[in-house]
């Protein structure tokens, strides 16, 4: 059924061309290479230059190398592949591709049949699928200043093979520094590539982050980018640090606290010898003076000590009272 439309349509278009001499003044005009997104829908927009009054009678879509036409139209029937079509008939012989398939990628020759002639135009169909968003990661999780660090980006399930370039928060490009890996997949005539690329700091700046990743499809289109947070291995020792800073902080006020209250404390000695120096003993003076020293003492001690436990790693402030201690920061 097919090859006999042919050949009347092919007998029919010889006709025509052969009776309508003037058929050379007018063009149609078609993108000669089309590139089309895997799922989506493909529309080949093509006109008439050079004429008025043109009316379409059939169409031929046949791929290279095969021998069945991919699509046609004759009198406004159609056959052929279901997903081809003529889109807006009237205002020219545009094809349209409903979820383009990368079977579809190839080329092609599109003959036109009207009622002023025939023409026949090259179509060369490529198929790009969008690579999905990148998922970024690193190496190691947790990033130490100054330490190593490689950066991931990878993307998958686009088509063909993209690109991905580096940038720092500032917008300095470090794709330089990077490295990619491209795994091709091929499986149930969906082809994708899963690109990986890998940007490797021997030692880090984190005044450099946030990095971004922007992905590239093969005709550098931006597909899709992400931007990385570098997670510190700080943060954990920031909270010990602030740990030991409220350590520090609880020994600052006791040391303050006992010093206040002792302060008091003497005071109030010395007001009562003041207050009972005519009425106490002389005896009685000495006990206080010495009970004031012992406390002053006591004091004294107590602060080396706290001193001591604040700066435990300081051998300088260690004072020599505290031998065991000293020995053993020396060991
Ligand atoms: C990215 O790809 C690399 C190399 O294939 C892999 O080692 C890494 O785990 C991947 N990262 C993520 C987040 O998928
Ligand atoms: C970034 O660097 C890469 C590799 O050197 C280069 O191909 C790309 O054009 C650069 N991008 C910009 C925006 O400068």
């Amino acid at each position: 059924m097919a090859s006999l439309i042919i050949m009347v349509f092919a007998v029919f278009s010889f006709f025509i061309t052969a009776v309508t001499p003037s058929g050379d003044f007018w063009t149609l005009n078609c993108p000669s290479s089309i590139v089309a997104i895997a799922g989506q829908t493909t529309v080949i927009s093509c006109n008439f230059k050079n004429i008025q009054e043109i009316n379409i009678v059939a169409v031929v879509l046949k791929k290279d190398m095969e021998e069945d036409t991919t699509f046609q139209m004759y009198k406004g029937e159609t056959s052929g592949n279901q997903r081809f079509s003529l889109k807006n008939q009237k205002m020219g012989p545009s094809l349209q591709i409903s979820e383009t398939m990368f079977s579809d990628e190839g080329k092609y020759l599109y003959r036109v049949v009207t009622d002023r002639g025939a023409k026949e135009v090259q179509l060369s169909i490529s198929i790009t699928a969008k690579y999905k968003d990148p998922i970024t990661s690193t190496w190691p999780e947790k990033v130490t200043e100054g330490g190593p660090v490689d950066l991931y980006c990878n993307a998958t399930d686009g088509y063909p093979a993209g690109f991905i370039h580096w940038f720092d928060g500032s917008g300095t490009n470090w794709t330089m520094n990077s490295e990619m890996i491209k795994t091709n997949k091929d499986s149930n005539s969906v082809k994708s590539v899963a690109l990986s690329s890998k940007l490797t700091f021997k030692t880090i700046n984190f005044a450099f982050a946030p990095f971004t990743c922007i992905v590239f499809n093969s005709k550098y289109v931006e597909d899709g980018k992400s931007t990385l947070q570098i997670q510190s291995a700080r943060s954990g020792e920031q909270s010990d640090s602030s740990g030991s800073n409220t350590t520090n902080i609880v020994a600052g006020v006791m040391v303050i606290g006992s010093l206040i209250v002792g302060l008091l404390f003497a005071l109030l000695l010395f007001r009562k010898k003041k207050y009972s120096e005519y009425t106490f003993d002389i005896h009685s003076k000495v006990m206080n003076r010495e009970i004031l020293l012992k406390m002053m003492w006591k004091m004294v001690k107590q602060f080396r000590a706290l001193k001591l436990l604040l700066s435990r790693d300081e051998t300088e402030t260690i004072s020599p009272d505290f031998p065991t201690e000293v020995s053993t920061v020396a060991i």
